[in-house]
Parts: structure tokens; C-alpha cells; sequence
């Protein structure tokens, strides 16, 4: 396992640095980019820089507790790990070691659909921390095999993405020539020999992964290319609400819709069971005008009703955006790019680096408002930024 220097990574930004360092540019590029020119991306961390915190002074808040409870489990602060496709890609059994950081940190890691990891191998690196996040498969039977599959895998959780009923157009991929089945072009090539660590790891490990969940619906013994190939094709399914009925009955566990925006589909997930979504734009990755989940946080908290959790994510890059986030409605907050940047970087030792980092600044940011644990985040603490954001709002 790589280690790391915890000096060398004071905050989350660190990681992204070294990831760029390791990575070839078109998989940092593919990572950190976003739909268009990345507006979106930008407009997620502005939204955080709209709000100041407000604290309460001459408070003991010499006991202080960051876990919180979801469907009546604890984990040790309101963050885990968003579900994030190839990471496989980026370091050698990359979602087992992101799986292994969040058990050892207690929060929850959301297995993407398009993992180079199984979901068995995922769960089985952290039986009781895994989450299953589905992308739909153009044939039913796979689509629900692959439900079952995490039902048996013992996995409570089921994340069903729903924004992407087309593909993005992202301007960083678009002129990487990036593709889901990455070729050796001579352009990589290059790329790879000025990122060696990179390329040897790549090499040692055969070469392009397979993903590891849809290699059974293929032929026997097919090629990673092929079962990429296959994984494209069954891609960008037309999804409706019948489908989200039909996940429900077929579904035993809890099950969270990931990607709502309007406070009218949180209610209408809510009449149909669903346990829990979360507020995202899916890191400005769909399209770049999508207003970021902070601001759109207040109307689903009212929609959604007492009994759904209401989860969010993007942009949030420190321990006082988790609070921001939490006092606008959100009862956790995802994170997507950092612990990817730290497992990319310096596998396991870095995605627990993410997490230590954004636990120790969510309780220091507790100490520093007078709050003796989350539950107390509220909107009366946020003030706006005002002038410090650039302007007023
Ligand atoms: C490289 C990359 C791949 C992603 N793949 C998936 C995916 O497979 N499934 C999914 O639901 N969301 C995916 N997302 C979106 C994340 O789950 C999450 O919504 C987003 O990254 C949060 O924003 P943040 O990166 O600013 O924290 C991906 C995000 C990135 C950066």
C-alpha cells in the first residue's frame, strides 16, 4: 500500500494535487472536469462561498460528537463517499481500498454502477460500509439480476441514479478523445510515460481492467474491451417512475433516489416509498446549468417530509461545507472527487486521509460555533457571505 505524509496534505485540495501529478492528464482530466467548460463545477463551490457561519460564543463545548444516525445506524460523521465510476482505473482495486477507508472511518461508500470492482468484491472489502449505486441496464434482467445480486451480497443500501437519461457533453473529454474503453493511442502513450507510476501499475495489472459487476452478462471468458464495449451499449436506458415502483417491490433494503432537483419528484419519490434521495447535479458532470444542491436544499427539505432522509452532494470540500450543507436541509453530504484523488494518489492510506481531514475540521467547526453535535446545525446560523463572496447577493 502506498503511504502518505500527512504534512504533505493539510486539506483536500492537497490530494487533488498529487492525483494530477500521478494520473495521465485525460483520466485527472475525466475526473476533474465537468459538463461544457466545467461551469458547473464552479458554480457547486461558489454556492458554498455565498454563506458565512455565524458563531455562539461562552458555550462548553468541551464534549463534542460529529456521528449521526441514518435509518437508526450510526456512522461517525453526516459524509461518505459518492458513488464514482472507474476507479479501478485510476489505482489497482481502487473501489475495495475506497470501500476498506470508509469502514476504518465508519461512514458509508456508495459502489458506482460502472465499478471495475464486482459488487461481491466490494462488499466483501467492507461488508457492513457498502453501498450499491445501480445504473440500469438496457435489459430488464440484468437490471434487476444486478439488484439481486447486491440483496444477496448482503448490501443495505440501494442508490439509484437517475440523471442521466442522456450522455454529458464534457469539453475536457471531448478533446482528450476520452473513452469508457481507453485505448493506447500514442497520445496516452506519451501521456503514460510522463506519469510512470502510473503506467507501470496499469501494465502490472494486464493492462485495461474489465467492469468487474458486468463481465458475467457477456460471453464467457470476453475481453475488458468487450465487456466495455457491452457496458455502453446497455447504457442510458429510458428510466420512469414505473421503474422506481418496480425497484421498490423487487428492493428489500432501503432505497435512495440520487439526482433530484425538484421538490415535486422528492414528494413523488416519498408516495412511493423511497427511503431517502440525494440532492445532486452529479458534480456539474450532466450539464452545466443545473443549480447546485445548496440552493435547491430549503424547497426538497419541505417536499420530502419527516420520514425520507434527505442526502446531498458536490462541491463540498472541507468540514465547514459539510455544515453549510447541513444547516441549508441536507441530513448527510456526500463527497465525490476528494477520496477518489487520494486513493489515485496514494491508494488507501489517502482516501482515509480525505475522511480524517473532513472529520477533523466538521468537529473543530462544531467546537468553533458553539455546537455540541450536528443535530444542532440550523439556518439560522448561515449568514451571507455578502461582500467577501465578490458581492452582494
Ligand atoms: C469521475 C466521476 C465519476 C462519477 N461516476 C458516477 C457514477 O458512476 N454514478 C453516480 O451516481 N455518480 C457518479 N459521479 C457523481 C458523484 O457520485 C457525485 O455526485 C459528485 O462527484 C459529487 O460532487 P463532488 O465530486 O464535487 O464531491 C461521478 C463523479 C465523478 C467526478
Amino acid at each position: 500500500m502506498s503511504s502518505l505524509d500527512p504534512a504533505s496534505v493539510a486539506g483536500l485540495d492537497d490530494l487533488r494535487r498529487l492525483a494530477r501529478r500521478r494520473l495521465p492528464r485525460l483520466l485527472f482530466d475525466y475526473i476533474d472536469g465537468g459538463a461544457g467548460d466545467d461551469a458547473g463545477v464552479r458554480h457547486n463551490r461558489a454556492a458554498f462561498a455565498a454563506y458565512r457561519l455565524r458563531p455562539r460564543y461562552l458555550v462548553d463545548v468541551s464534549q463534542r460528537d460529529t456521528s449521526t444516525t441514518l435509518w437508526g445506524r450510526r456512522y461517525s460523521m453526516p459524509v461518505g463517499i459518492a458513488p464514482v465510476g472507474l476507479v479501478g482505473l485510476f489505482r489497482a482495486n481502487g473501489e475495495s481500498l475506497l470501500a476498506r477507508a470508509a469502514q476504518q472511518a465508519d461512514v458509508p461508500y456508495v459502489l458506482s454502477g460502472a465499478s471495475i470492482a464486482s459488487i461481491e468484491e466490494a462488499a466483501q472489502a467492507a461488508p457492513r460500509h457498502t453501498w450499491y449505486q445501480l445504473y440500469p441496464a438496457r435489459e430488464p434482467r440484468v437490471s434487476l439480476d444486478l439488484v439481486h445480486r447486491a440483496a444477496q451480497a448482503q448490501i443495505e443500501v440501494l442508490v439509484l441514479t437517475v440523471d442521466l437519461p442522456v450522455p454529458a457533453r464534457r469539453h475536457r473529454d471531448i478533446r482528450n478523445r476520452f473513452d469508457y474503453n481507453v485505448r493506447l493511442t500514442p497520445a496516452l502513450l506519451l501521456d503514460g510515460l510522463r506519469h510512470p507510476a502510473w503506467t507501470l501499475e496499469y501494465l502490472r495489472h494486464g493492462g485495461l481492467p474489465s467492469f468487474g459487476s458486468w463481465a458475467r452478462y457477456t460471453r464467457p471468458g470476453a475481453s475488458a474491451r468487450e465487456v466495455g464495449e457491452y457496458f455502453v451499449a446497455q447504457s442510458y436506458v429510458t428510466q420512469t417512475w414505473r421503474d422506481v415502483e418496480a425497484y421498490r417491490r423487487a428492493w428489500p433494503g432501503r432505497l435512495v433516489i440520487k439526482g433530484i432537483q425538484h421538490p415535486d419528484d422528492a414528494r413523488r419519490a416519498a408516495t412511493l416509498g423511497v427511503d431517502g434521495v440525494i440532492v445532486s447535479n452529479h458534480g456539474g458532470r450532466q450539464l452545466d446549468c443545473l443549480p447546485s444542491a445548496l440552493v435547491v436544499l430549503p424547497e426538497i427539505r419541505a417536499a420530502a417530509g419527516t420520514d425520507m432522509v434527505v442526502m446531498a452532494d458536490g462541491g463540498v470540500r472541507s468540514g465547514s461545507d459539510v455544515a453549510i450543507a447541513l444547516c441549508r436541509g441536507a441530513d448527510f453530504v456526500f463527497v465525490g472527487r476528494p477520496p477518489v484523488y487520494g486513493v489515485a494518489a496514494a491508494g488507501q492510506a489517502g482516501a482515509a486521509r480525505a475522511l480524517e481531514i473532513l472529520r477533523e475540521e466538521f468537529d473543530l467547526v462544531l467546537g468553533q460555533l458553539g455546537l455540541a453535535n450536528a443535530r444542532e446545525l440550523e439556518p439560522a446560523l448561515l449568514v451571507p457571505a455578502g461582500h467577501a463572496a465578490g458581492g452582494p447577493l
